[in-house]
């Protein structure tokens, strides 16, 4: 069995991420990230806190917003249109989920596209589902991607079950795995919390992508011998002998399967960096895009 590394891999991606920064910045270019939380949800808030980190860590320009959760749709509005018009900001983030009273549709829609290093736009939603590359692809399932090359796992003809169907992770995954080319041309079938008998179609899978955001939702009933399974979800039970009280599991049992799989990705240090890395990549791509060389 394969533990998929994805500190290590991210670890890589961030070199890499950092080598084109480097390149920038020779050109006087510093690629700009802002954060926007809106909120105190401490789960957000801890995710917000890591990529203003890890953004300035690769010597970027980061806005981190952190807003009540009181803010109204048109206070939110004005600091996207803000950050638009900030010519310092390449990427722009807005947290989700945002409070029930925000209107988080109408917030994408207002971001820039060509800020939208989220790829939740509508613009980039489309690009994705034309094979169109000038358009921001979202972080998590494009790190998924990244892993599966990285782990040496043939995506061609095989069968990809992706289990969630959200817009940030489900519905992306399906389009770039169906994708014809390396990383893609799998045969997709795309699960969720309705499907009849999961537990078949998910063992009927080379590749198990798991996104459900629900602890231990998988087991070894749905995991065929031989599969690779990318585990996306990062839940928090409770745990009275964790520091915190609390641990983060996956949406897969990963102690019921580890013996069965292929290859299998750890919660945590399996997906969860690579979300970060796709990030900053992503906007290192938005402020070379905004800065085309000459010629
Ligand atoms: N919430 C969970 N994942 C993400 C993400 O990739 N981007 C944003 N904006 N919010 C999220």
């Amino acid at each position: 069995m394969q533990r998929i590394d994805g500190a290590a891999i991210a670890a890589k991606v961030l070199e890499e991420t950092r080598a084109r920064a480097v390149a920038l910045a020779e050109r006087g270019i510093r690629p700009g990230l802002a954060v926007v939380l809106v909120g105190d949800d401490m789960a957000s808030r801890a995710y917000v806190r890591s990529k203003d980190r890890r953004a300035a860590e690769l010597g970027f320009h980061s806005v981190k917003k952190e807003l009540p959760a009181s803010t109204t749709q048109a206070e939110l509005l004005a600091v996207v249109n803000e950050l638009n018009r900030d010519p310092a900001v390449h990427g722009i983030l807005v947290q989700s989920p945002p409070p029930p009273h925000i209107d988080e549709a109408e917030i994408v829609r207002a971001i820039d596209p060509c800020k939208d290093v989220d790829g939740f736009h509508p613009v980039n939603v489309g690009k994705l589902a034309m094979d169109d590359p000038t358009g921001f692809v979202p972080c998590t399932p494009l790190g998924c991607i990244r892993l599966l090359a990285e782990a040496g796992i043939e995506t061609t003809g095989r069968r990809a079950v992706i289990v969630g169907r959200s817009m940030i992770v489900g519905k992306p995954m399906a389009l770039l795995l169906m994708r014809k080319g390396v990383g893609g041309d799998a045969t997709v079938t795309v699960a969720h919390s309705r499907s009849r008998d999961l537990a078949a179609i998910v063992r009927s899978a080379d590749i198990v992508i798991a996104a459900v955001g629900r602890p231990h939702f998988l087991g070894a009933e749905h995991i065929r011998e031989g599969a690779a399974v990318i585990d996306v979800g990062i839940n928090r039970v409770d745990d009275s002998a964790a520091p915190k009280g609390y641990r983060l599991v996956g949406d897969v049992d990963y102690d019921a399967v580890a013996d069965r799989c292929a290859a299998i990705t750890p919660v945590p240090g399996g997906v969860g960096p690579m979300t970060i890395a796709m990030l900053l990549s992503n906007t290192v791509t938005a402020a070379e895009r905004f800065n085309p060389r000459p010629g």
